[in-house]
């Protein structure tokens, strides 16, 4: 854990230049906006150790899946995220002299990340050999108006000297990614253009023999120049490479701005003869539009969304910086916009993982869109999958399975991930598919989306689960051998028992959705079942797995067992490890770990956060204290589904714990591993623990309940939902629970154990129970 950022509401501040941990904030520092994104890097030179980096949404490469022993049914190759032209270079010289921060003497450094307003601030005075000081401040963002464009200004005052300043704004597309494993280089020049003050480059992936299509990445810079008389333009150019040299007349204490307008685009929405072109479009339209006029846009646009979803801490405000800060960065990777594009575990801030989609866009940041966004953004996720599923049924046939099985990472539905323990076992991970649509439904109310999109995925999914089990004839029941659960610290395992239950939960909400269509839709269903070829001994048997599905339970006390076998271990706590041990993953062999009784992530208690009206309280304590303590949090998926149980079980100061696992994960870098980038899709786990676990919000069948209490070190906390059309505010203090509404109509709403009508524009308060007394 490292506490290097100072704590504010809505700014993440990084007060002197830390070399050493530059990379940890450059990853704090990222800037995305659906469409692409870049770590937090300066536009200067910088010989320092930095991390450059900067994506575009879609664009990878496929990796040679390169193994010793290669096994059927291997994905061909790793998707990887690509680095991508760097665009926001701007080198600058003081009569020749270069400015580097890792060389001059460095004041007053500031580097602020504006969550509020959508863009990044940085500020110092330089002093370099010469005694010259040289102040810069720079503004940076991705805009969220125009998709396309990004903007610096880049602001330099001579503060004890006059000199020519020679300002050197370029675009590079000679870059390489961290993670590549061959020092490969995965660009190929395309074309550029150079003219006075502008520039464009266009790169292009290279071939593959995946069927991969390569992609064009083409950035372009419109460069102007306040302040100063610029004295000479050169033009610099190679085929990977393009800057203009602008020397200005610098004089003392005369401040002189170099504003850089980038346009950004890819093949994936243009033609490759227009990628180019459209580069330069967007960067001339935002010349034309100008610096002001698009960051009062930016923020504009940043604190309508901040409208819609902001959550309020009252009391704390390092928890108040740590949940926005999680949903600036949720919401700079993905904002629906896009159906093509998904939400990867590092989004736009990092290389490691490679692919975009994991099953924790489903499980865990589905939710908060559902909350916080238009219905349609979520839509745009179920979609993703629903445009995939023809890959999905290739990838499960691949296994000699029948349905369809979603890859573990992918990036075009096609898997890419190539440990057979994870991809051929970790199946569980089409269940969370099904549940997304569940989910859905459940909370918007659409169900039109079943015939639309959902049915012909729950039955390939159905079917799958109906192959990967087998009948066990002794016993009369169905299981499921070989698998790996969430709790990727077991290998191989028989029945798991969170997904022999998510697979028999599958088939009962197919079974649901098929009753509902037959009924509801009748001549949809007709078409569908012609399509799928759906028979009723199909479904019979589907009933019959769902009966008879085997779960590893413990007789005698009624301990859910995770796996088979799981008794037999040698069960101890967390807390009895030495902190040397401490995390496995980096200290333990991974014989070791396997064998162990220690737990990567919730497993058993994922499926209690699911099927959550399934367990009575007493069974979520019973398992929450049997396997809460031998669980390491190793995956940052993992603290908030135990806080969300914790509140409900009434372990307040457990849950807040948790709670700030996830919420500073990343800002205290509590795994020690932010420096390659921000747990993104974790972050969605933040707002759970809020909304879900401390407000206790739950959804059945469109009525939407709430359990408030408060965390001692708070003195309240609010945030906004929609529901079905209602915009609903909930603020909890030590005064009640208020729920308001924004215009809308009636609204019935269960608080603890009293169910309310909010009416149009109007409030009701309870008074709140369960408060820690402070
Ligand atoms: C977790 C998985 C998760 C992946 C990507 C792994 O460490 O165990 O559940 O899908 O990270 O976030």
């Amino acid at each position: 854990m490292k506490k290097l950022f100072v704590a504010d509401e809505w700014k993440v501040i990084e007060e002197g230049l830390h070399p050493e941990d530059n990379r940890l904030a450059e990853s704090i520092m990222s800037l995305g906006n659906g469409q692409m994104g870049m770590r937090g890097n300066f536009e200067e030179t910088y010989s320092g150790d930095t991390h450059q980096g900067s994506y575009v949404a879609g664009v990878y490469i496929p990796d040679k899946t390169r193994v010793g022993w290669w096994k059927n049914g291997y994905p061909d190759y790793f998707a990887k995220v690509l680095n991508s032209i760097n665009y926001i270079g701007i080198r600058v010289f003081i009569d020749g002299e270069e400015l580097d921060l890792a060389k001059a003497e460095v004041r007053n450094f500031r580097r602020e990340l504006n969550m509020k307003h959508g863009y990044l601030f940085r500020s110092f005075t330089a002093v370099d050999s010469k005694g010259r000081e040289t102040e810069v401040e720079v503004i940076r963002f991705i805009s969220i108006v125009d998709q396309e464009a990004t903007v610096i200004s880049y602001k330099v005052t001579p503060v004890n000297y006059s000199a020519t300043l020679t300002f050197v704004p370029y675009l590079d597309g000679d870059v390489r990614n961290e993670d590549s494993n061959y020092d490969e280089d995965f660009w190929l020049p395309v074309s550029h253009d150079i003219t006075r003050c502008a520039g464009t480059l266009t790169m292009r992936t290279h071939e593959n023999k995946f069927n991969v299509p390569q992609f064009d990445v083409a950035a372009s810079m419109k460069i102007r120049v306040i302040g100063g008389e610029v004295i000479n333009v050169n033009n610099i150019a190679n085929e990977e490479y393009v800057a203009n040299e602008i020397e200005v007349d610098a004089l003392k204490s005369q401040p002189v701005t170099l504003v850089k307008y980038v346009g950004v685009t890819s093949s994936r929405n243009y033609e490759l003869d227009e990628v180019a072109k459209a580069a330069e479009k967007v960067a001339c339209a935002a010349a034309e539009k100008g610096f002001m006029a698009m960051f009062e846009e930016q923020q504009a646009a940043w604190e309508a969304r901040w409208m819609d979803a902001d959550v309020t801490i009252g009391g704390d405000t390092e928890a108040q910086q740590g949940i926005r800060f999680n949903l600036f960065q949720l919401f700079s990777t993905y904002f629906g916009e896009d159906p093509r594009l998904n939400i990867g575990p590092k989004g736009f801030t990092g290389e490691k993982y490679g692919g975009s989609t994991y099953w924790d866009t489903e499980a865990y940041c589905l939710p908060v869109y559902l909350s916080t966004a238009d219905s349609n953004v979520s839509r745009n996720l179920l979609v993703y999958r629903h445009n995939h599923l023809e890959k999905a049924k290739e990838n499960a046939a691949k296994l000699g399975l029948g349905g369809a099985l979603y890859p573990m990472v992918t990036m075009n539905g096609e898997e890419c991930h190539n440990e057979w323990e994870i991809t051929f076992e970790e199946i569980h991970r089409n269940g969370a598919i099904a549940y997304a649509i569940y989910n859905y439904v459940n909370y918007t109310g659409d169900k039109s989306y079943l015939g639309e999109y959902g049915f012909d995925v729950l039955v390939e999914i159905s079917r799958f689960w109906a192959s990967r089990v087998h009948y066990n004839a002794k016993k009369d029941v169905y299981m499921m051998h070989g698998v790996t659960g969430p709790n990727e610290y077991e290998n191989n395992v028989n029945n798991n028992w969170y997904t022999n239950r998510i697979a028999a939960w599958t088939l009962e909400y197919t079974r649901e959705a098929r009753d509902y269509l037959a009924s509801a839709e009748a001549d949809r269903y007709a078409e569908l079942v012609a399509a799928l070829g759906l028979t009723d001994e199909e479904l019979a048997k589907w009933a019959e797995i769902e009966e008879k599905m085997y779960y590893p339970i413990d007789e005698e006390t009624g301990l859910i067992l995770q796996q088979d076998g799981f008794l037999d271990k040698d069960l101890k706590p967390v807390s009895d490890l030495d902190s040397a041990d401490l995390p496995l993953n980096q200290k333990w062999s991974w014989d070791r770990i396997l064998r162990s009784c220690f737990i990567k992530q919730a497993d058993v208690l994922q499926g209690m956060y699911f099927l959550h009206d399934q367990f009575t309280a007493e069974q979520k304590k019973q398992h929450f204290d049997f396997y809460e303590p031998m669980t390491v949090h190793e995956s940052s998926l993992s603290p908030c589904i135990y806080s969300i149980i914790a509140g409900e079980i009434g372990y307040e100061d457990k849950a807040y714990e948790l709670y700030l696992r996830t919420a500073r994960l990343d800002l205290d870098n509590y795994n020690n591993d932010t420096e390659d980038g921000l747990h993104i899709t974790s972050m969605a786990g933040s707002w759970l623990s809020i909304v879900q676990g401390f407000a206790g919000m739950r959804v059945a069948d469109g009525a939407l309940s709430f359990a408030p209490f408060i965390p001692k070190a708070w003195n309240g906390y609010s945030f906004k939902i929609v529901i079905r059309g209602h915009h609903i505010k909930v603020n909890v203090t030590v005064d009640g629970v208020k729920v308001s509404q924004e215009g809308g109509s009636d609204f019935a709403v269960k608080i603890y154990d009293e169910t309310v009508t909010i009416p149009a524009d109007g409030e009701v308060t309870v008074e709140l129970r369960g408060l820690v007394q402070q």
